[in-house]
């Protein structure tokens, strides 16, 4: 089983964090309900495999390729976006632990609520989301058209062979 250590982003991680959001998400550009973010500007956690136990001489490139998962937030008043989670190494906790970080952060830091939107398509998300306690609140249907006209680079069909269109909003009180 693969061992991770979870740690909050720091300043030194842009480079990092930028490059990783290009390529899972194609621009570091993060859009939801209408409004555009810079994601590698945003405070988040981040998971290393191995973490403690990776050998402090190795090179800043071999270092890099430990990185595992990512989770960003945007932080408002009394509630805090998830704005981007990614996992490298599925379905050995990293997701989980990354989300269980925000949640710990969010009730120090007397965060309410938090949210998130996902895509339609997104099928897989939807289910670990409400898993892990994430609820329902709207489907804001067409949202995804609003998107393109600040990342026209959006596809048209996503995940399952599905058409993007509607953002589906969850959330959890912390
Ligand atoms: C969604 C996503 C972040 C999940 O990451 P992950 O690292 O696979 O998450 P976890 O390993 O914590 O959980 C996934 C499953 O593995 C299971 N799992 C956790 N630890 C495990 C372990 N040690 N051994 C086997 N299975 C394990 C979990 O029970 C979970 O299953 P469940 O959802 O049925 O409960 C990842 O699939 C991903 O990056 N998706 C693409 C991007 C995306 O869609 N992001 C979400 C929208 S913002």
């Amino acid at each position: 089983m693969t061992a991770f250590t979870i740690r909050p982003l720091e300043r030194s991680d842009r480079e990092w964090v930028a490059h990783f959001l290009d390529e899972r998400w194609g621009t570091t550009q993060i859009v939801s309900r209408g409004k555009a973010v810079y994601g590698h500007l945003l405070p988040g956690f981040m998971a290393e495999r191995g973490g403690a136990d990776v050998e402090e001489d190795v090179s800043e490139k071999d270092r890099q390729a430990e990185n595992i998962g990512l989770i960003t937030v945007h932080i408002g008043e009394k509630e805090c976006e998830i704005t981007t989670l990614d996992s490298l190494d599925e379905s050995m906790g990293v997701g989980s632990a990354l989300v269980e970080a925000v949640e710990n952060w969010a009730q120090e830091a007397g965060i309410k609520r938090l949210w998130l939107v996902i895509t339609n398509d997104n099928l897989e998300a939807l289910k670990f989301w409400q898993k892990r306690g994430y609820e329902l609140v709207s489907v804001h249907r067409n949202a995804i058209a609003d998107a393109r006209r600040i990342k026209p680079q959006i596809p048209i069909t996503g995940l399952n062979g599905i058409t993007i269109r509607d953002e589906i909003e969850l959330e959890k009180l912390v």
